[in-house]
């Protein structure tokens, strides 16, 4: 296993958590914002994905009957968990025909013609997991994404609170940029997260 490889699927008390590169990346306990990310991507039938986690996103738009999902992984180790079901969702998630799951870093895999493209490979860009992940908020890889997009098509950057430069980084690439705030409470703590839904150049009326 080497550094961008280092990831750990645990359950401890009935909660599945993730643990990525020595960074508490997510549990199961509260995944409101994941689902909300999926939601943010609709109505679409193809939909591209950076980050499986423990599958919550992937598994919101395959019940939303989205026809086609690639999700792209970074972590071997983790697509291998999933395709040996190493939890209920991941195994079910691996295992549909809809569903093209890729070992690999998403900065390598933005190609086609997606109605949507989710990125959640972070805590965001204010609080990175892997540092070479940078570049995926810039604006030359969201120009690139954009592109990747049909008319009408959506990007949508998970972040665990408002980035104002990833929105800067959006609109210099060209698009139209809305922020979705998902409040969460996690035992005694609240949180806003943010997702920025960005809209290339046929934008939507
Ligand atoms: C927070 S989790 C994603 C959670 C997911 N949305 C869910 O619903 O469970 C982030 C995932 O992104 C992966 N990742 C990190 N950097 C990546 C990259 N550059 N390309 C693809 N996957 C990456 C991590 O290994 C981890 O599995």
């Amino acid at each position: 296993m080497d550094g961008t490889d280092a990831v750990v699927l645990r359950t401890r008390d009935g909660v599945d958590e993730l643990i990525v590169n020595g960074v508490f990346a997510m549990d199961s306990t509260q995944v409101s914002s994941e689902l909300a990310l999926a939601d943010a991507a609709l109505p679409a039938a193809r939909v591209l994905v950076g980050g499986l986690g423990l599958g919550y996103t992937a598994a919101r738009l395959l019940a939303a009957g989205v026809e086609q999902v690639r999700v792209v992984e970074l972590s071997s180790t983790l697509v291998a968990a999933a395709r040996a079901g190493a939890t209920e969702q991941l195994g079910r998630v691996a295992a549909d025909p809809r569903v093209d799951l890729v070992t690999g870093d998403i900065a390598d895999h933005v190609h086609g013609a997606w109605d949507a493209i989710l990125l959640d490979v972070d805590n965001g860009p204010t609080f990175l997991i892997h540092d070479h992940n940078a570049r995926l908020y810039r604006e030359q890889f969201l120009a690139h994404c954009l592109r990747a997009l049909v008319p009408g098509g959506r990007l949508v950057v998970w972040c665990e609170q408002a980035s104002p430069d990833l929105a800067d980084a959006l609109a210099a690439a060209g698009a139209r940029v809305e922020a979705i705030v998902v409040p969460v409470t996690r035992g005694e703590r609240s949180f806003e997260y943010v997702l920025y839904r960005a809209y290339g150049s046929a934008i939507p009326t």
